[in-house]
């Protein structure tokens, strides 16, 4: 186990901001936490977990040792007659795992193509897009736990999948807390692809590509292709321009609300969802304060999508936390809506 000290974040974290691990360890199996949890300097003090940081903003150094997640290896683990399971270590980059699952001729995946971060991420955010979440497709993961070094398996509903929400992002060992937030560390996942294989195309970007190239029969390939060029075109890419995608939530709000908000702005973008509340677009929502294009020192608001917060060079995690707070002000005073972040603060 080698101890990396004053170790930089700025390649490590999707925003491009500069801070540093006070000391970083890399984790490339279990046997890595063990030995980790058994050394008497280093076993009991704070940790935090980093994957491809692609959902943080650092406000700092890191004080708490950073375990730097490069657990590797991608494999089928069952090729049933209703479906095939595939597994893949956390440090695996989660595009690329997207590219082989397809690869290897198992579609499933293609929604949720070109979303930055690693393999160990996407349970922690569910991370989702074009009508699919990973929590339809997950089977299950293996887990390290960081306070008695203990491996365990969680399956879907002991993940506690929500919108952008799992078990994961709760904080640990509070009362009333079912959290394993700084408990628990991912070390692979699996998922199930359903047999035979069918597309999700409901989403509007997606039927408007069926439209304009004429293929109404799209292959998993097909699809994947196009929610890469969907993506390309309006979200921007971390290696050029930093950022953490979408920084809030879409919020979710009762019919009655919905209708109030439509009566003073008619032209508010929402979806019903199948529980009866309803889901307004939060990137429309930020676009009618006029925020689009507008900065904060260094922290921007992107031109082609409200809902994503970028980097203009130099930013500090101070500036895109202010600017944070000014867009959940003009939208509270606005439309009465308290918009909730989606990248984690540390
Ligand atoms: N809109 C505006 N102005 C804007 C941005 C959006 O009017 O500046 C409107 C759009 O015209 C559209 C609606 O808002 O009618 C929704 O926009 P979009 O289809 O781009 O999706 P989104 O709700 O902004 C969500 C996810 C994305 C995911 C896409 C596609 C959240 C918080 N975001 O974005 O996820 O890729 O749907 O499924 O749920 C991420 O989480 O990092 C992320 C990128």
């Amino acid at each position: 186990m080698i101890v990396e000290r004053n170790v930089p974040l700025q390649p490590h974290n999707s925003f491009g901001i500069v801070a540093k691990a006070r000391a970083l360890v890399r984790v490339r199996g279990a046997e890595d936490v063990k030995q980790l949890l058994a050394d008497p300097e280093l076993g009991s003090i704070p940790k935090f977990v980093l994957g491809g940081g692609s959902n943080i903003v650092l406000t700092g150094d890191v004080k708490p040792l950073v375990l730097k997640v490069e657990v590797m290896g991608r494999r089928l683990v069952e090729d049933g007659p209703r479906a095939t399971v595939v597994e893949a270590g956390a440090g695996e980059n989660w595009h690329d795992f997207v590219d082989w699952t397809l690869d290897q001729g198992f579609g499933g995946l293609e929604n949720l193509a070109l979303i930055p971060g690693t393999v160990g991420a996407s349970p922690v955010q569910n991370i989702g897009a074009y009508g699919v979440e990973l929590q339809d497709r997950f089977e299950s993961l293996d887990a390290i736990d960081l306070f008695t070094g203990k491996i365990f398996t969680l399956d879907e509903t002991q993940c506690a999948f929500g919108y952008r929400d799992s078990v994961f992002k709760h904080a640990a060992g509070q009362e009333g807390d079912f959290g394993l937030g700084g408990r628990a560390l991912i070390l692979r996942v699996r998922l199930r692809l359903p047999k035979p294989w069918k597309p999700v195309l409901g989403y509007l970007d997606l039927e408007r590509k069926m439209q304009e190239t004429g293929i109404r029969d799209p292959s998993a390939r097909q699809i994947r292709d196009w929610v890469c060029a969907i993506r390309a075109g309006k979200l921007p890419d971390p290696r050029v321009i930093g950022n953490a995608g979408s920084f809030f939530k879409n919020p979710t709000v009762t019919p009655e609300q919905c209708q109030d908000i439509i009566a003073r702005e008619p032209g508010i973008v929402h979806y019903p969802m199948p529980d009866g509340s309803v889901k307004l677009a939060a990137g429309w929502l930020i676009d009618a304060c006029g925020w689009k294009g507008k900065s904060v020192g260094n922290a921007g608001v992107y031109e082609k999508q409200a809902l994503v917060l970028v980097n203009r060079g130099g930013v500090t995690g101070g500036e895109v936390v202010t600017l944070a707070r000014a867009i959940q002000t003009s939208v509270y005073e606005r439309f009465g809506i308290r918009l909730e972040p989606e990248p984690v603060v540390v």
